[in-house]
C-alpha cells in the first residue's frame, strides 16, 4: 500500500480518529503523527520507524490549555518562554499527569510538549479531541524528512495519509528545553536560537551535546546520518586530500567543480537550515562514496546546523 499525499486535514483527522499514522507538515520537519493519548495508536510510529521504546515522543497541541492536562506543573519561566516563541520550533519538557501513557515518555515522568506552526497541521489538530505523539517521519537515525516525498520515499508503505503541506520553513527540529531541571537545561539545540532564550530567561544550562550516554534519552551522538561516510574539515584541504577518491561535497557558500551541495550561497544561516536535510539526502543519491563537508559558522542557528553535521559524520563512521 503507498499512502496517499494530499492537503486535506479533515482526511488526516479521519484516520487519526481511528487510531492510524498520518504525516504532518511542520514548520521544522514533517512528524509522524498518532493519538497521543493511545497508547495501541503510539506503538504504531515505533514500529514504522523501527525506534527504540527508550527514545520518547513529543506531544503537539494546539491551544495552551492543553498544557494542564498533559503537565502537573507549568513554572513561570516555560510561560514566558511560550507565551512568546509559540506556536513555534521550541519543544518544553514539564512533569507529566497520568493520562500521558508511558509508551509516549518511554516510561519517564516528564512529557515533551510543542505548539507547532504550521496552518495546516494547525487546521488539523482543531478538529481533533486529542494532542498527537509525533517523532520526525524518518527511520530511526536517518536525515529528518523536511517534503512529503521524503516521507513518501522512506515510510509511504507505513502512513495512512501524508498531509502536505510544502518544504518545511525552518528546516532543523524545535529546540528542546527542560523545566523539570532547575535551573532549565536545553536538551537539543534546533530553530529557536539560544539567544532568543536567553532574551527571556535569564539563568539557563545547556547540555553537552553529542553523548554517547545521553542523559535525556534520543539525545544520540549518532543520528541524522546519510548512508555515505561524512568527512568534516577545511573543505579546500579536504578536496586536495581526496581527490583520488569518489568523492562528493557539502559547502556552506562555495560552489566547487564536482557533485555537490551548496546551503547557501549568500552564508545566510536560516537559509542553510532551511537546506540541509534535503541537501543530505541529495547528496546520499549522488554516485559518489563519500561526503566532504564543512561546519557552518558556529553562531545562532549554526549551532543546530553544525550539531546535525557532526552526529550525521559520527553516524557514518560508525556503521
Ligand atoms: O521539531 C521537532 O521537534 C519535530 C517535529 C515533528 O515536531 N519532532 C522531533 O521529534 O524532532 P523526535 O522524536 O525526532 O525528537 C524528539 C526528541 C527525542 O530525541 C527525545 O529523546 C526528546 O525529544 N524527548 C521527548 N520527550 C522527552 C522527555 N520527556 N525528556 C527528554 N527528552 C525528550
Ligand atoms: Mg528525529
Amino acid at each position: 500500500m503507498k499512502a496517499i499525499i494530499g492537503t486535506d486535514p479533515e482526511e488526516a483527522a479521519y484516520h487519526l480518529q481511528r487510531g492510524g499514522l498520518v504525516a504532518i507538515p511542520t514548520e521544522t520537519v514533517y512528524g509522524l503523527a498518532a493519538n497521543a493519548l493511545d497508547p495501541s495508536a503510539v506503538v504504531k510510529i515505533f514500529e514504522a520507524k523501527h525506534r527504540p521504546g527508550f527514545d520518547p515522543l513529543i506531544v503537539h497541541i494546539d491551544r495552551f490549555e492543553q498544557i494542564a492536562e498533559l503537565a502537573t506543573q507549568f513554572p513561570a519561566e516555560a510561560m514566558k518562554l511560550t507565551e512568546y516563541y509559540w506556536p513555534g520550533p521550541l519543544t518544553i519538557i514539564l512533569p507529566k499527569r497520568p493520562i500521558v501513557p508511558d509508551l509516549v515518555t518511554s516510561g519517564l515522568q516528564t512529557v515533551g510538549i510543542r505548539m507547532p506552526a504550521h496552518p495546516m497541521t494547525q487546521e488539523l489538530l482543531s478538529l481533533l479531541r486529542f494532542p498527537l505523539a509525533a517523532p520526525s517521519a524518518n527511520p530511526f537515525g536517518y536525515v529528518s524528512p523536511t517534503t512529503a516525498e521524503h516521507v513518501a520515499d522512506q515510510l509511504g508503505d507505513k502512513v495512512d495519509y501524508i498531509l502536505d503541506g510544502g518544504p518545511c520553513q525552518v528546516g532543523v527540529e524545535s529546540t528542546i528545553i527542560s523545566f523539570a531541571d532547575s535551573p532549565p537545561k536545553v536538551l537539543r539545540l534546533g530553530g529557536l536560537e539560544l539567544s532568543q532564550i536567553r532574551k527571556l530567561i535569564k539563568e539557563f544550562e545547556v547540555s553537552q551535546h553529542s553523548s554517547d550516554n545521553p542523559v535525556a534519552p534520543g539525545m544520540l551522538s549518532a543520528h541524522y546520518s546519510p548512508k555515505k561516510k561524512v568527512i568534516i574539515g577545511n573543505l579546500p584541504k579536504l578536496v586536495k586530500t581526496y581527490s583520488d577518491e569518489n568523492i562528493c561535497y557539502l559547502s556552506f557558500q562555495d560552489e566547487y567543480d564536482f557533485p555537490g551541495q551548496v546551503l547557501s550561497r549568500k552564508g545566510d544561516l536560516q537559509e542553510a537550515a532551511h537546506n540541509l536535510f534535503a541537501a543530505l539526502r541529495k547528496l546520499d543519491e549522488e554516485k559518489c562514496e563519500i561526503i566532504l563537508a564543512e561546519l557552518v559558522p558556529e553562531r545562532g542557528l549554526g549551532r543546530a546546523i553544525n550539531d546535525r553535521i557532526r552526529r550525521a559524520a559520527k553516524g557514518s563512521i560508525n556503521r
